[in-house]
């Protein structure tokens, strides 16, 4: 049995005495799978796996997902993501991922789980916030929960119609721009999981740009609502990084942002994270 704690009731549990150096019994694999499940973000504290040792962790989760932009994988790691602020030449760091949103939900098989582990953290600053899509659709009026059945959002890389002043993430891609396989996917927005059933308020926010077969101004205005609704400060953990966190969320349960940080001028404010997503259901429920 693992030990867990409670982050915010039911939503997040932190872990710690797993040791992710060696290979996981697989009865520890199937807990740690069933409480990412249950309670929607998990947070290992302590963690030193090299880069060979956290690959072999992710597919425990589901399938590899090489990230879309060619540019963002790592060498050597095509499905790893280096999220750093250590910028040369006065460069800005990348603010790719501060606006709310769910990872890949422009796919038609969207990221199910993403982990980001600190290699480097900073004193503050950088922090990442993870919203609880499950008790947010829980908490929705009857009204809307009717009104959103069987709704599908449409989603496209880039930040659509329901984002707010402050986000700063990408710009929707250009045709002629890295566009690799730009296709597009339409998600429920009250969407079961796949091996839970359990339903969430899927993508609101972020990646959205209408609804399938509703008027453009009426989808905006509700996708609006329903962001607005999701991002209530009772729903939202904020993770502020140590070195060796290892975070973890199930993206059909969440939404999440990072926050801007400025360029590393030294150890005490760099921030080096390396993400994984997977797709699809954990190997022992496929
Ligand atoms: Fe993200």
């Amino acid at each position: 049995m693992l030990k867990t704690t409670p982050i915010q009731g039911e939503f997040g549990v932190r872990i710690e005495g797993l040791d992710l150096d060696r290979p996981l019994d697989p009865n520890v694999v199937k807990e740690l799978i069933d409480t990412l499940h249950e309670h929607r973000l998990i947070v290992l504290k302590g963690q030193s796996p090299d880069k060979e040792q956290y690959m072999a962790f992710g597919p425990h989760f589901g399938r590899l997902n090489e990230h879309m932009i060619r540019k963002s994988r790592m060498k050597g790691y095509p499905a790893m993501i280096e999220l750093s602020n250590v910028m040369a030449n006065g460069e800005k760091p990348s603010r790719a991922a501060v606006y709310w949103h769910t990872d890949m939900c422009w796919e038609r098989e969207p990221s199910s789980v993403t982990m980001l582990y600190a290699i480097e953290a900073p004193e503050s600053g950088g922090e990442t916030l993870i919203a609880d899509m499950v008790q947010a659709y829980d908490d929705l009026p009857l009204e809307t929960k009717n009104r959103i059945e069987g709704l599908k959002a449409i989603h496209y890389y880039g930040m659509g119609v329901a984002t707010r002043k402050e986000d700063i993430g990408p710009k929707p891609l250009k045709p002629q721009i890295e566009k690799d396989e730009d296709v597009g996917a339409e998600h429920l927005l009250a969407r079961p999981h796949s091996v839970t059933g359990r339903i969430a308020l899927y993508s609101p926010a972020g990646t959205s740009r209408g609804i399938v077969g509703m008027d453009q101004d009426e989808a905006t205005a509700l996708l609006n609502e329903l962001s607005d609704h999701a991002i209530q400060p009772k729903y939202i953990y904020e993770h502020k990084w140590s070195v060796g966190d290892i975070v973890m969320y199930d993206t059909s349960l969440t939404m999440h942002t990072g926050t801007p940080i400025d360029a590393a001028t030294g150890p005490k404010d760099t921030r080096r994270l390396y993400r994984i997503s997977v797709k699809g259901k954990p190997p022992i429920y496929a």
